[in-house]
């Protein structure tokens, strides 16, 4: 469910027409929903009431602090994974205490940030980080509360670049070899073991992998106690499914927290979710005007003001966006591709879309672009990045605005020889 609907044939977001926001601060823009971002929040927060998780938002997905503050002060966490993450989070006002950092890849100087910040986690991926762990901890006189990121082999995923739980994936540690980790960590100084973490992959339609992935490692809690490890949390990352409208409906969060609740509640586990995808996908469009329409030899072709650099999904993934004109028109459709000016043949959002008779200068969006949008979007073909709005009943503020040239050359300098 979201906030994005058609008034009088006007494409609308809340109570503000997209139009209104393209005339004032022109396109492309990503505009977000806030009523939609905090509804996804309290759907989630509500099915899992009974085990008062912490729900740390995962930044990656829309990390602009305006929407990470608002969940914020609606009691979320954060799952950070850089240092720029821990930043933001840390910006936008999240506790220290209910933000957890994940990643595989940690350098010395972010675990510091993160050690002297007083977070909540860190979901530790291999012994070599262990021992970076344990080592920056122990020279701060600091004592690094963990979790190991169990790999428990299971297949899951929307698409193969975004499962994360594979025996072979690159992410946590083999589920076989973690019991002996769990030792080895026991042993060190600068770290205190409070749970385990998994995460599988993103955008997963079928509850199946979860209760696999869920149950294994229900099982490796029950072995790390036995073998006296204080295990009393349990992050179960993100990844649940969300309609982008060529996938049916994905499973209620209703049904993902009895999946959840199989695992966490007999085990008396404080649990940790880290959805991304789930809060912000529906709650955020980008709009795109038509420059030129070209009649291809195999179909009209429409191209658009936005890039693959404004929303990598589609040439990444071949993910599917809805794509809805800004004004309704009347009338048949006909098939078109919908291609932006970036120089590469996969600068394509849809081909072969039935799409009705839209002509240069209208304006169209592209649905569920707020999880992964703006926050994969790069300055490719030197296109400034766009604009972010947050739209809140009948008002509606820039949240990022759109840099000058100047501005996205500004970091750069030519040497003085
Ligand atoms: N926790 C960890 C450790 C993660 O790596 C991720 C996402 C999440 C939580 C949040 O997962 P979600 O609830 O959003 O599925 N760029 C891709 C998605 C990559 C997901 C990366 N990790 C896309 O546009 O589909």
């Amino acid at each position: 469910m979201h906030h994005f609907a058609y008034r009088d044939d006007i494409l609308h977001a809340e109570d503000v027409s997209l139009e209104a926001i393209a005339d004032a601060v022109g396109t492309p823009f990503y505009a977000y929903s806030r009523a939609t971002l905090l509804r996804h929040y309290d759907v989630l927060a509500r099915a899992l009431a009974d085990l008062n998780p912490l729900i740390a938002y995962s930044v990656k997905a829309s990390p602009n602090i305006a929407l990470i503050a608002l969940l914020a002060r609606r009691g979320a966490g954060a799952d950070v994974v850089s240092g720029g993450e821990l930043m933001r989070a840390l910006k936008a006002g999240v506790p220290p205490g209910r933000i957890v950092f994940s990643g595989v890849g940690k350098t010395r100087e972010e675990m510091r940030l993160a050690l002297e910040a007083g977070i909540h986690q860190f979901n530790v991926e291999s012994e070599g980080e262990l021992g970076a762990l344990n080592e920056v901890a122990l020279a701060m006189g600091a004592v690094a509360p963990i979790a190991f990121r169990i790999n428990p082999d299971v297949k899951a995923g929307g698409h193969e670049k975004i499962s994360t739980g594979k025996a072979e994936d690159k992410f946590g540690v083999p589920i076989a070899r973690a019991r002996a980790i769990y030792g080895a960590a026991a042993r060190l100084q600068g770290v205190a073991v409070k749970g385990v973490d998994l995460h599988i992959g993103s955008q997963i339609s079928d509850l199946d992998p979860f209760r696999i992935a869920f149950s294994r490692v229900a099982e490796l809690v029950m072995d790390l106690r036995a073998d006296g490890h204080a295990i009393e949390r349990l992050d179960v990352g993100g990844g649940l499914a969300v309609p982008y409208g060529n996938n049916g409906d994905p499973p209620h969060p209703e049904q993902y927290a009895a999946v959840v609740r199989e695992i966490a509640a007999p085990q008396g586990l404080r649990l940790i979710i880290e959805p991304g995808r789930l809060i912000a996908a529906n709650a955020g469009v980008l709009v795109s005007r038509v420059l030129y329409v070209k009649e291809g030899a195999a179909r009209r072709i429409l191209v658009i003001d936005a890039g693959m650099n404004d929303l990598i999904r589609p040439a990444f993934y071949d993910a599917y966006h809805a794509i809805e004109p800004a004004r309704r028109k009347p009338g048949p459709t006909s098939p078109c591709d919908v291609v932006g000016p970036v120089c590469e043949s996969s600068d394509r959002f849809a081909k072969d879309r039935p799409l009705p008779e839209l002509g240069a200068g209208d304006l169209l969006a592209f649905m569920t672009a707020g999880a992964y949008g703006a926050s994969q979007a790069s300055e490719y073909n030197s296109r400034p990045l766009v604009p972010e709005v947050l739209v809140a009943g009948a008002r509606f503020d820039v949240i990022r605005r759109r840099p000058t040239f100047d501005e996205m050359i500004a970091r750069e300098s030519l040497p003085p020889s």
